[in-house]
């Protein structure tokens, strides 16, 4: 409960119980736009983004990473305030450029690149494709050979086991991801000899959900070295040292706000260090969140369809579940499952009952939104939320598993909504079909 006073407070607002997104009800937008669905405030994006770019130092450009939720408009809502864009896939590509990004503000990472999306992505003169293998640093270079263009690239790189964090670690460890840290100057010596490549620098990933400083600060570190030995391998410093995403935000009772005031410190001491060097000069350093910048902004709106209880357990069925939020349910990659902030949006503050089980409209038991839920007696009708549900919840879960409409998303801000997703129909679910 401790979580969701505090995202309210901060994110939202309240009044008589009732959660304000916007200065409107909560009950107002769920009448008019329906439920499911999700709910994004503008302010607290905006409040995230300031919060962000006062903490990092001017060298740093930050590249929102579409993954997180790549709807439009909160793609326009990043490109506006200067971010660049991070894409994993041809598809996010065409979303990027769909946002109005210009090809030279978005970044390309991910392993599997097909020579499809990668001749695409050259085609419109990309700002860089971040390298995961040796042979996708040749699939690049006869690529863009044979397109007569020179692709900006730079080496993603996995880093040996000291910089390691977050929920799902990426680095460290054997990985699809990136090139190991052990085989980097060789890597290096072959984009050199390969015609068509530009090297512009190091992308290092090495976690998500970090809600750390000094885990991220020991990865910046490490990154900083990383960049200083490709700076020495290619004899000139490096344009790009991207720092990867990874800022977490509290999901779970235990779960303290990344300290953002620490962080800063330590990236001024890291900026102070490398001011004067030569490896570095001129380089420009990046980080590309996802989770953070949309994270909290966002609420799963969904009603309750039904209340039951089976041999002694009381059950909350709801309209909407693991379909639009895999990571609540439990069921993406997480080891131990834990209750997302789940509320009732209309009694907030209102004296528990008993524990009950959160359940889902599809037929499975691994549609379970929260186990031993604490909440307010509640009705058939009553609206539940799931907070925290900004980031990798549809984009990341089964939206096509039982055919349900796909959800609407709203950005609202002080009285205004704008609908940027609509609710998709049975056609738009079937579209596909033959
Ligand atoms: C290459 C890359 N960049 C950025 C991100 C964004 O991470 P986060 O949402 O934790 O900031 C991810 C997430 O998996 C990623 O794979």
């Amino acid at each position: 409960m401790e979580i969701i006073t505090r995202v309210v407070t901060r994110c939202f607002g309240q009044t008589n119980g009732e959660l304000l997104v916007g200065d409107m009800p909560i009950s107002a937008l769920a009448h008019t736009y329906g439920t499911p669905c999700f709910v994004h405030h503008r302010t607290a994006l905006d409040r995230q983004w300031e919060r962000l770019r006062t903490c990092l130092p001017r060298e740093f450009s930050i590249y929102y990473s579409v993954k997180a939720n790549p709807a439009l408009g909160l793609l326009r809502h990043f490109l506006q305030k200067g971010s660049g864009l991070e894409i994993a896939s041809g598809g996010e590509f065409h979303l990027a450029l769909r946002a109005g990004c210009s090809p030279d503000r978005i970044i390309f990472a991910g392993p599997g690149k097909t020579d499809a999306e990668l001749e695409m992505v050259i085609k419109q003169n990309i700002g860089e494709i971040h390298v995961e293998s040796t042979r996708e640093l040749e699939r690049v270079s006869s690529l863009s050979t044979r397109l007569g263009k020179t692709a900006g690239i730079s080496l993603r790189i996995n880093p040996s086991g000291d910089a390691q964090g977050g929920a799902m670690r990426m680095g460290g460890k054997p990985a699809a991801f990136g090139i190991d840290e052990e085989q980097m100057d060789a890597a290096v010596d072959l984009a050199r000899r390969l015609p068509s490549l530009a090297i512009h620098g190091v992308h290092l990933f090495a976690g998500t959900q970090i809600l750390d400083h000094t885990i991220l600060l020991t990865q910046y570190r490490k990154g900083i070295e990383i960049g200083k030995r490709l700076s020495a391998r290619v004899g000139r410093p490096i344009r790009t040292l991207d720092f990867g995403g990874g800022l977490g935000i509290p999901y779970f009772p235990q779960d303290q706000d990344l300290n953002l005031g620490e962080l800063q410190l330590g990236l001024d001491r890291l900026m102070a260090d490398v001011q004067h060097d030569p490896l570095l000069k001129g380089t420009r350093f990046i980080v590309e969140p996802g989770r953070f910048l949309v994270g909290e902004a966002g609420v799963y709106v969904t009603r309750v369809t039904d209340i039951k209880v089976s041999r002694g357990k009381r059950f909350v069925i709801l309209d909407g579940g693991m379909h639009h939020h895999l990571a609540a349910s439990g069921n993406l990659g997480q080891t131990i499952k834990r209750n997302f902030p789940i509320a009732a949006l209309t009694k907030l503050g209102q004296p528990e009952s008993p524990p009950v089980t959160v359940a889902g409209p599809l037929c499975t038991p691994l549609d379970t939104i929260g186990r031993e839920v604490a909440l307010p007696e509640l009705a058939v009708g009553d609206l539940v939320g799931v907070f925290q549900a900004g980031a990798y919840t549809r984009s990341a879960s089964p939206v096509g598993f039982l055919s349900h409409p796909t959800p609407p998303e709203l950005l609202v801000a002080g009285g205004n909504v704008q609908v940027i997703r609509r609710r998709g129909t049975y056609d738009d679910l079937h579209a596909d079909m033959v």
